[in-house]
């Protein structure tokens, strides 16, 4: 654990800011009364079934550690987290992963059905990108630098990169650089824009900005070799999502390739160098360290 981190109270910062990022969701959504009601009911399924909205809180913990107003994160923080649902829902389609649950409840589209599942994916993505221009830009930062951050991070050579290669991957033996390379992508590449989006609310220093893309590349690794940990370790009912999983049907997973053990020393070598980059915060980012801290031993 990182000194400051001690007496910082983790719990109740995500549970007030997952509290002020769902009022915030559910005024930048359409009303499920908005014709069609059922894509707009679907979205609201999936997005409001009781994500850790680990990515928003980091969101927000970085535009704190670099003094910037809540306020001003709060859009980035709400697309971010419209987008990682996205993905979410995609993942468990037959297709991809064919899971039956998440966040506790049957999957998207055992709900409302393959088609209205893939366009309540499509349509919480694109919606990401209006809301994120809701808010103001900064001195250094644009809309269209914010834009094009997004838009990089879930495009086809960062979150779709990592999901191609990951359905690639499957039920093939794969080298240790090789699963990197997918977690980079599927996994660390939207934690990271999380961050940086934080910070550039914020109107971060480059340096800090530096400094946060490091945090956030370490973590967003952490946290799928402590993903993959879990999936072997926990129960369905603790999770959430269908327990046991990967090692089902042949998933290219940490555990997998180097065992469990192992396995947790990558992710705490991972959360170790994150710490590190949180020097230049001298001590302000109490926040951004305990998150790292709790990701590291989470178990859901
Ligand atoms: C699950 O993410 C998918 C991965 C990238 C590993 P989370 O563990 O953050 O899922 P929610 O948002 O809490 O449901
Ligand atoms: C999902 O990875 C990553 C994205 C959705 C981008 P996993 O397939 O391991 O996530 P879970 O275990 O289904 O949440
Ligand atoms: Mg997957
Ligand atoms: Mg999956
Ligand atoms: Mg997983």
């Amino acid at each position: 654990m990182a000194a400051t981190t001690a007496n910082f109270d983790v719990q109740g910062f995500l549970a007030s800011r997952s509290e002020a990022v769902n009022r915030a969701l559910d005024r930048f959504l359409p009303s499920v009364r908005a014709r069609p009601p059922t894509i707009h009911k679907a979205m609201r399924y999936s997005l409001f079934a009781g994500g850790k909205r680990m990515r928003p809180a980091l969101c927000l913990a970085a535009a704190q550690a670099c003094g910037g107003e809540q306020a001003d994160a709060m859009p980035l923080a709400c697309a971010v987290e419209c987008i990682h649902t996205y993905s979410l829902i995609h993942d468990d389609l037959p297709a991809m992963d064919n899971d039956d649950f998440r966040r506790g409840k049957p999957t998207n589209h055992k709900v409302f059905g393959e088609g209205i599942a893939v366009l309540a994916g499509d349509a919480l993505l694109t919606r990401a990108f209006e809301i994120a221009v809701q808010g103001r830009p900064a001195a250094r930062y644009s809309h269209r630098d914010m834009v094009l951050e997004l838009a990089r991070a879930s495009g086809s050579l960062e979150l779709i990169a990592g999901q191609a290669a990951d359905l690639e991957a499957e039920g093939k033996k794969i080298s240790a650089p090789q699963l990197k390379f997918i977690h980079e992508r599927k996994t660390s590449a939207l934690l990271r824009c999380s961050v940086r989006l934080g910070g550039m609310s914020a109107n971060c220093s480059a340096a800090r900005l530096a400094a946060l893309t490091e945090f956030g590349y370490n973590i967003g690794l952490a946290f799928q070799v402590i993903d993959d940990i879990l999936d072997v370790t926990q129960t369905t009912k603790q999770l959430g999502k269908t327990a046991g999983k990967d090692a089902a049907v042949h998933k290219a997973t940490y555990p997998a390739i180097v065992g469990l053990e192992k396995s947790r020393n990558i992710a705490r070598q991972l959360t170790d160098k994150a710490f590190a980059a949180l020097k230049i915060f001298k001590g302000r980012a109490a926040a951004l360290e305990a998150l790292a801290d709790f990701l590291l031993t989470r178990d859901k």
